[in-house]
C-alpha cells in the first residue's frame, strides 16, 4: 500500500489516523456486531455517534447553547438555496461577492427571491478583498452573505476583517472551517460542505442562531426548514450516517492535535512555506493574491512559462503529489492544503518546486 500526498481541493485528503480508526472499525463497530453503515439511525449505537459528534465539535469550535448545529444533505450548493428560502422572509438579503463560490451563491439566491451585490472584486479576478468604500450594505437586510475563504481564487477573509454590521452574518466556510479558531458569535449562521475539513462527502454542517430558526414560509419542503431539523436533531428523515461517524474521528482526532489553535500553528507554517516558495521563486512561480487575504488552505499558482505546466503535473505526480491541477476557470495549479494534509507533505511539495524550477528555470 502506498497513499500519497494528496492535495485534492475536495473530496480532500482524511487525516490517516482516522482511515485507520474506520478500518478497524469496519466490520464490527464497537462490538455492535455490524457496521456504522448498516445500524439503525435511530438506535442507541448511532444517537450515541451522532451525539458525540455533535458535542466535540462544538467544544472544538467554541459554539454557544444558543446556536443548532446541524447535519444535513445536499452539499454547499444546496445551502445557497436553503439560505434564502429559510432567512429571506420576503425581505432583501445582501451579498458580497469574492470568488467562483460567492458568486454561485448569489446567483441561486437570485432564484429564490430579493439579493443584491453588495459589493464584488471580479474586475479585479477576484484577487483581493473589497475595500470598505466599495461596500454598499442595506441596513434592512435580512442577512449579509459572505464566502470566508475561496477555494478556487485562494482568498480567505481574515478574521479580523469580520466586523459586525448590524445585520446577521451567513458564511461559507465549506473550505477552512476547523483550520483555526473562530468567533461562531459574530456570525448567524455558518455552513460548510465536509468533503475538506470534515469528512467524506454527503454531509453538510449548519450552525444556526436560534433566532433566525421558524422564519420559512410553510411553502417550502419540509426537508428543507431549519427549523423542523433542528426540531427533530438532524433526524426528521434519514442522516448520512457513514459521513458523521467519520466527521467524529475527524473531530477527535483535532482535539488531539490541540484543537483548532494547534492546529492553525501547524496550517500558518504549512502556509508560510508554500507562499515563500512561490514568492521567492524569481518569477517562476507566481500567486496573485494579494498578501493581506491569501488563503491558508487552497493556494493557486501559475507557472510564468504555461508550456512547463505538463511537465509540472506530470513530474509532481511521479514525485508522489496528487491532485496539483489548478481549477479549470483559473488555470495553473492549486495546492490544497487543509488540515490533513501535514507539514511533512507541504516540505515535500515545496522541495519539488524548488527542484523543478531549478531545472527548468
Ligand atoms: C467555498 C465552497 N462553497 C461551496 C462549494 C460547493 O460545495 P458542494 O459541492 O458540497 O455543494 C464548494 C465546493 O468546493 C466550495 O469550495
Amino acid at each position: 500500500m502506498s497513499r500519497i500526498w494528496n492535495f485534492s481541493a475536495g473530496p480532500a485528503a482524511l487525516p490517516e489516523e482516522v482511515l485507520r480508526q474506520a478500518q478497524e472499525e469496519l466490520l464490527d463497530w464497537r462490538g455492535a456486531g455490524c457496521s456504522v453503515m448498516e445500524m439503525s439511525h435511530r438506535g442507541k449505537e448511532f444517537m450515541s455517534i451522532l451525539e458525540q459528534a455533535e458535542a466535540d465539535l462544538r467544544e472544538l469550535m467554541g459554539i454557544p447553547e444558543q446556536y443548532k448545529v446541524l447535519f444535513l444533505q445536499g452539499g454547499a450548493t444546496q445551502q445557497f438555496a436553503q439560505i434564502p428560502m429559510n432567512l429571506l422572509a420576503g425581505r432583501s438579503a445582501d451579498y458580497i461577492v469574492t470568488g467562483s463560490w460567492s458568486k454561485k451563491a448569489f446567483k441561486e439566491a437570485q432564484r429564490i427571491g430579493n439579493v443584491r451585490c453588495a459589493a464584488t472584486t471580479e474586475a479585479s479576478n477576484f484577487t483581493r478583498l473589497p475595500f470598505a468604500n466599495e461596500i454598499q450594505l442595506d441596513p434592512f437586510a435580512a442577512y449579509l452573505h459572505v464566502c470566508t475563504n475561496e477555494t478556487i481564487h485562494g482568498v480567505e477573509i481574515p478574521a479580523q476583517r469580520i466586523a459586525d454590521t448590524g445585520v446577521p452574518l451567513v458564511a461559507d466556510m465549506s473550505s477552512h472551517i476547523l483550520s483555526r479558531p473562530v468567533n461562531v458569535e459574530k456570525f448567524g449562521l455558518i455552513y460548510a460542505g465536509a468533503q475538506k475539513n470534515i469528512g467524506p462527502s454527503g454531509l453538510t454542517l449548519v450552525i444556526v442562531h436560534r433566532d433566525l430558526l421558524g422564519m420559512a414560509p410553510l411553502t417550502i419542503p419540509t426537508v428543507m426548514d431549519y427549523a423542523v431539523m433542528a426540531e427533530n436533531g438532524s433526524m426528521l428523515n434519514t442522516p448520512p450516517t457513514y459521513a458523521i461517524y467519520i466527521a467524529g474521528l475527524v473531530f477527535q482526532w483535532l482535539k488531539r492535535q490541540g484543537g483548532l489553535e494547534g492546529m492553525a500553528a501547524v496550517n500558518d507554517e504549512k502556509a508560510r512555506i508554500l507562499y515563500e516558495c512561490i514568492d521567492q521563486s524569481g518569477g517562476f512561480y507566481t500567486n496573485p493574491v494579494d498578501p493581506d487575504c491569501r488563503s491558508a488552505m487552497n493556494v493557486p499558482f501559475v507557472l510564468a512559462n504555461a508550456e512547463l505546466d505538463a511537465a509540472f503535473l506530470a513530474e509532481s505526480k511521479a514525485a508522489g503529489l496528487l491532485s496539483l491541477k489548478g481549477h479549470k476557470s483559473v488555470g495553473g495549479m492549486r495546492a490544497s492544503i487543509y488540515n490533513a494534509v501535514p507539514l511533512a507533505g507541504v516540505q515535500a511539495l515545496v522541495d519539488f518546486m524548488n527542484d523543478f524550477a531549478k531545472r527548468n528555470g
